[in-house]
């Protein structure tokens, strides 16, 4: 039987496909401050503008694809039963091939009802407008979680992560939480790596692999991973 790989991955997985991080540009997103374009009051206040902030989100994953990480991971299911815990809303985990992926913070390529976020959850890959409705007669908003919503998939993602033989952190500054603690929740037996090329705040047993994630995956597969199968 395969070993299980659990992932937990962050922007910084994306950054060398051309999608930017979020912390590296003072509190801005795209030159939006994340309380108007990623909270309930932003849209509260401006329906239209959380629109188009995520239908230029969604445009922009027409122009990238997934990177030399995203395809290590995909090609590593060969050989390892590899389950993705995503904080990212990109598709590129998917586009690359990988087969687990749970989404923890929403996805780009989908809308849901205003009114209950669970229901009505439906592909769109276009451009979500003010009028359009869900079967329930509220505005579709964005299937993303903002700040101050709850995390639906947050039990799912414990479960995975306490049966992990090797964790894998990528590419995230662990500042927000739930997704944070997730590395908390490991067995002792488990080996725990983290690939960032600034190292986060991690519990002493991560071996730190400081490296941009295209060349950090091929290094601790030909230095750590394939010595674990
Ligand atoms: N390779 C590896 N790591 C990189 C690279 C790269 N090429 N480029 C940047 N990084 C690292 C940074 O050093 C940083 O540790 O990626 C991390 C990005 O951190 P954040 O921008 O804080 O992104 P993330 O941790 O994914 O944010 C978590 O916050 O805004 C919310 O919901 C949003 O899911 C997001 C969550």
């Amino acid at each position: 039987m395969k070993k299980n790989l659990v992932v937990l991955t962050g922007a910084g997985i994306s950054a060398e496909s051309g999608v930017q991080t979020f912390r590296d540009s003072n509190g801005l997103w795209e030159n939006h401050a994340i309380e108007d374009v990623a909270t309930p009051n932003g849209w509260n206040r401006n329906k239209e503008l959380v629109l188009s902030f995520y239908n230029a989100r969604r445009a922009q994953l027409k122009q990238v694809k997934p990177n030399t990480a995203h395809l290590c991971l995909a090609e590593w299911q060969k050989h390892w039963n590899v389950q993705i815990i995503t904080q990212n809303v990109d598709d590129l985990h998917e586009r690359a091939g990988s087969k687990h992926v749970l989404h923890l913070h929403g996805e780009l390529i989908k809308k849901c009802s205003s009114t209950n976020k669970e229901k009505y959850v439906t592909v769109e890959r276009n451009d979500i407008r003010l009028g359009d409705l869900a079967p329930d007669g509220s505005q579709y908003r964005p299937y993303i979680v903002w700040f101050g919503e709850d995390v639906p998939a947050m039990e799912t993602a414990v479960a995975i992560a306490a049966k992990a033989d090797v964790l894998l952190v990528i590419g995230t500054s662990l500042q927000v939480y739930p997704a944070a603690s997730l590395v908390h929740y490991v067995s002792t037996k488990c080996a725990c790596f983290v690939v960032d090329n600034h190292i986060p705040r991690v519990p002493d047993f991560f071996t730190p692999i400081e490296m941009p994630a295209t060349k950090g995956l091929p290094f601790l597969y030909e230095e750590y991973l394939n010595k674990l199968l």
